[in-house]
């Protein structure tokens, strides 16, 4: 790749900058941002920025602007302070408008049923445990397609708890830092019992549900048990698609969840579908049983009430739903804040069915992938 130099450097307007590179681009820069941005403004060791910017006047000037014999761009201010430098490399990377590369952007492949007649991706425990390339496959089909299958874990909730810390820690919660998903004699919670599971997201009364989930089966042997998975953003697309009114009042309506035992009472209002700035759907929120007394106002009760039930229609849609049932062995890996799960109820008299669950949270699962990539 041929080396990008400047090729002139000049006021543009009083606030900004135009520059000329050696390839025939043009950028022009804010001044400002110029300031506030300058490699020399940040920590040498922690990469943190330290440059005030409250240090320089509201509208900084530009005193001169030089192209260096090492090449390099020194902008010299208007008002007193050091000059700033940039090599034509970082500036021509660091245009307006465009965000850092981020190898943790994975276009969603939004899925019906019939697209994963094969089932989910499915991957090797061992492989994502002992090499890189592999965790890194793994974690790019589980945030395209949202959920994947990781099958050979040997050994019980610790071995897959190990395949959780590839990625980062445990999100931890008020059910611990891990869960046993058994059928319990003094259940707090509906996963403790072996009543079905209607497709729903976990914590949904959290502030920030977990992200990624991890449910390892242990022992299926019980009558029934069979799991179900849906791509709750596919879902949610659909209704964007045939029923827009309904979509918009369940992206705009804060409703409660709350989760109450013993020991906590958590509570939080939030819609539904949240959509991120440009409109994109960015997280599903849905759990029939942890929905509390809606407490909105007559005026809109019933168009919420309409919205919802057409959501949860197409949740019982069989061609959203991928069922199958889970191995000894094997770990339903997701997002949690996209896929909705659920279960069969089964019957505890003919068998054991344990699963063991953990989360890691989307941050921490994005930080993974950029530093699979750095190294
Ligand atoms: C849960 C859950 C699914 C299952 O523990 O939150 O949804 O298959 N479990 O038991
Ligand atoms: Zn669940």
């Amino acid at each position: 790749m041929s080396r990008i130099a400047f090729a002139a450097a000049r006021p543009s307007g009083t606030q900004a900058l135009a520059v000329d590179y050696s390839d025939g681009s043009q950028a022009t820069y804010s001044l400002m941002w110029l300031l506030d941005s300058c490699p020399e403004g940040f920590h040498p060791q922690t990469g943190e920025r330290a440059f005030d910017l409250l240090s320089v006047p509201d509208a900084p000037l530009l005193h001169a602007a030089h192209i260096l014999a090492d090449g390099r761009l020194e902008l010299q201010w208007e008002h007193e302070g050091p000059a700033s430098h940039f090599t034509a490399e970082w500036l021509s990377a660091h245009r307006h408008g465009v965000p850092r590369p981020d190898a943790a952007m994975v276009a969603h492949r939004y899925w019906k049923a019939a697209d994963l007649s094969d089932g989910a991706p499915r991957h090797e425990a061992s492989a994502i445990l002992h090499d890189d390339a592999a965790l890194m496959a793994w974690l790019v089909d589980t945030k395209r397609f949202g959920l994947t299958i990781v099958h050979g874990i040997e050994g019980k909730g610790e071995a897959s708890m190990a395949i959780a810390r590839r990625i980062g820690f445990l999100r931890e919660t008020n059910f611990g830092q891990t869960f046993e998903v058994v059928n319990k004699a003094d259940p707090n919670n509906l996963a403790y019992t072996s009543l079905a599971l209607a497709l729903h997201t976990d914590l949904a009364n959290q502030e920030t549900p977990p992200g990624y989930q991890f449910l390892h089966c242990i022992t299926n042997d019980a009558q029934g048990g069979g799991s179900v998975f849906a791509d709750g953003f596919a879902m949610a697309q659909v209704l964007r698609d045939s029923d827009p009114q309904a979509f918009d009042v369940l992206a705009g309506t804060l409703i409660p969840c709350r989760f109450f035992d013993r020991d906590c009472d958590i509570r939080i209002h939030k819609p539904v579908i949240t959509l991120d700035h440009a409109g994109a759907i960015q997280e599903i929120r849905f759990n029939a049983h942890l929905v509390d007394l809606i407490d909105l106002p007559l005026e809109t009760v019933d168009a919420w009430y309409r919205a919802y039930r057409a959501f949860m229609r197409l949740t019982r849609d069989p061609a959203f739903r991928l069922g199958f049932r889970m191995a000894p062995g094997e770990m339903a890996a997701f997002d949690n804040r996209r896929i909705l799960h659920g279960r069969e109820a089964f019957n505890p008299a003919t068998g054991s069915r344990q699963l063991h669950g953990c989360y890691v949270d989307r941050v921490e699962y994005d930080s993974r992938m950029r530093m699979l990539k750095r190294h």
